[in-house]
C-alpha cells in the first residue's frame, strides 16, 4: 500500500519519505564541522545515519560582506564529504541563528541558491546568555510574534525542507503553549530537547514532556515530525526511545563524544588500532579541509574520544593537550603507537 501524503507536502521531500525512526547527529558548534562529519559518515554502517546539520550560522553574519566571509566557513562541506553523503543517502542540513526576519530572509535565499543543502534549520534553542540577551535562539522560544514571522521569512525565500530546533520552554516547562503555537508554522520537522533553556545542560532532559509534544502533534499537526533529542548515548536508546515516546526521530548529540562508531552498531569492540587509525584520520581530514584557517587547540576535545577505554590512554591524552601543531602531534601519536601496539601483542 503507498503511503498518501498530504498536497503541501512534495514527495521529494526526506523529512517524510524517509523511512523512520530517522537518526541525526546534533549540530555542535566547533564540533560538526565538515572533517568530523566526514569520520562520522565513515564510521557510520548504511541506514543508521539519516541526516547531519551544520554549526550554527549567523544571518547577521551572512548578510554582511565582511561577516559573510568569518562565517561561511560554518556552511563548508567539502568534496569528500559530499561524495560520501551521496554514497549513503545521508541528508545535510544548514541551521541558522538570528533575531531578524529580513535577515533571515536574505541569509536563507543565500544559502538557498549559493550551496547545496538538503534542509534549513532554525536554531530556537541555543541557550547561550549573549545570545539569548540578543533575543535570539531560545530567546525567541517567549516571543510568538517575531518566530511567526521568522519562520514565514524563512519558508518564503526557499522551497527547502523547514525545520525548528528548540526546547520545552524558556525560563519554565512551557511545551503545551510553545508546540501548540509552533504546530500552526509552516515546517516539516520540530527538533526538541527536553530541557528549558534556563537549564542549559543540567539536569536530565525530560522524554514525557516531549511526549506531550507528540501528543499535541497529533491532534494539531499530524504532517509535521517530531524529533525528540536530549541525553541519548547509543543507537539503540534512540530506537528504544522514538518507540517509547512515539517520536519520528532522535538526535545524538554529546554521545557522539562517548563514542563516534555509535552509527555502527554492530561494531561491539574498538579495537586500540581502530582508535589510533581513527585518531589520525581526524588529524588528516581537519588539516585538509582547515589547514591553518581554524584554531587547533579545537581538535584537543576531540582527543578524549580516540583516547580513552586502554592503559596509558590518560598519559598519552595529557601529552596530546600540550600540543599546538599537526606535525607534533604525527610525532607523538606515531611514538605512543608504536610503544602500544609493541606492549599490546
Ligand atoms: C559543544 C556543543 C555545541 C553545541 N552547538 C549547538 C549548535 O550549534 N546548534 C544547536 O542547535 N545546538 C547545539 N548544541 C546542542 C545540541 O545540539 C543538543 O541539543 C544538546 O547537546 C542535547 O543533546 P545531547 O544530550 O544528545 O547532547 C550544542 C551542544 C554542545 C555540547
Amino acid at each position: 500500500m503507498t503511503e498518501i501524503l498530504p498536497i503541501d507536502q512534495p514527495t521529494n521531500n526526506f523529512w517524510h519519505t524517509t523511512q523512520g525512526p530517522l537518526m541525526m547527529l546534533a549540530p555542535m558548534e566547533d564540533v560538526t564541522d565538515t572533517a568530523f562529519r566526514e569520520l562520522i559518515l565513515r564510521k557510520s554502517a548504511p541506514g543508521q545515519l539519516h541526516m547531519l546539520f551544520t554549526e550554527f550560522t549567523s544571518t547577521d553574519g551572512l548578510c554582511h560582506p565582511v561577516g559573510r566571509e568569518k562565517v561561511s566557513y560554518r556552511l563548508k562541506v567539502s568534496d569528500s564529504e559530499r561524495t560520501l553523503l551521496r554514497q549513503k543517502g545521508v541528508k545535510i542540513i544548514a541551521q541558522i541563528w538570528g533575531n531578524k526576519p529580513e535577515k533571515f530572509a536574505e541569509a536563507v535565499r543565500h544559502i538557498s541558491e549559493s550551496y547545496t543543502f538538503d534542509g534549513i534549520d532554525i536554531n530556537m534553542g541555543c541557550p547561550v546568555k549573549n545570545v539569548v540577551a540578543h533575543g535570539s535562539c531560545s530567546a525567541l522560544i517567549d516571543q510568538e510574534p517575531l518566530a511567526n514571522e521568522i519562520i514565514a521569512a524563512s519558508k518564503e525565500a526557499t522551497a527547502l525542507p523547514l525545520s525548528v530546533k528548540t526546547r520545552l520552554g524558556l525560563k519554565k516547562v512551557d511545551t503545551e503553549r510553545w508546540m501548540s503555537f509552533l504546530l500552526k508554522q509552516p515546517l516539516d520537522a520540530i527538533i526538541l530537547h527536553g530541557r528549558i533553556q534556563k537549564q542549559m545542560s543540567e539536569g536530565l532532559a525530560d522524554w514525557q514532556e516531549i511526549a506531550k509534544a507528540v501528543q499535541l502533534r497529533d491532534q494539531l499537526a499530524p504532517g509535521i515530525k517530531i524529533i525528540g533529542n536530549g541525553d541519548v548515548d547509543s543507537l539503540a536508546e534512540a530506537h528504544e526511545k522514538s518507540g517509547k515516546y512515539g517520536v519520528d526521530g532522535t538526535m545524538i548529540g554529546r554521545g557522539i563524544f562517548k563514542n563516534p562508531w555509535l552509527f555502527q552498531p554492530e561494531l561491539k569492540e574498538i579495537t586500540l588500532e581502530e582508535r589510533l587509525e581513527t585518531l589520525n584520520l581526524h588529524l588528516d581530514l581537519f588539516e585538509q579541509c582547515w589547514s591553518d584557517t581554524r584554531h587547533f587547540p579545537i581538535l584537543r576535545r576531540f582527543f578524549k574520544i580516540y583516547l580513552s577505554d586502554f592503559q596509558g590512554a590518560a598519559d598519552f591524552r595529557h601529552q596530546m593537550m600540550q600540543l599546538n601543531t599537526f606535525e607534533e602531534s604525527r610525532q607523538t601519536i606515531e611514538q605512543w603507537t608504536r610503544r602500544l601496539l609493541f606492549h599490546h601483542h
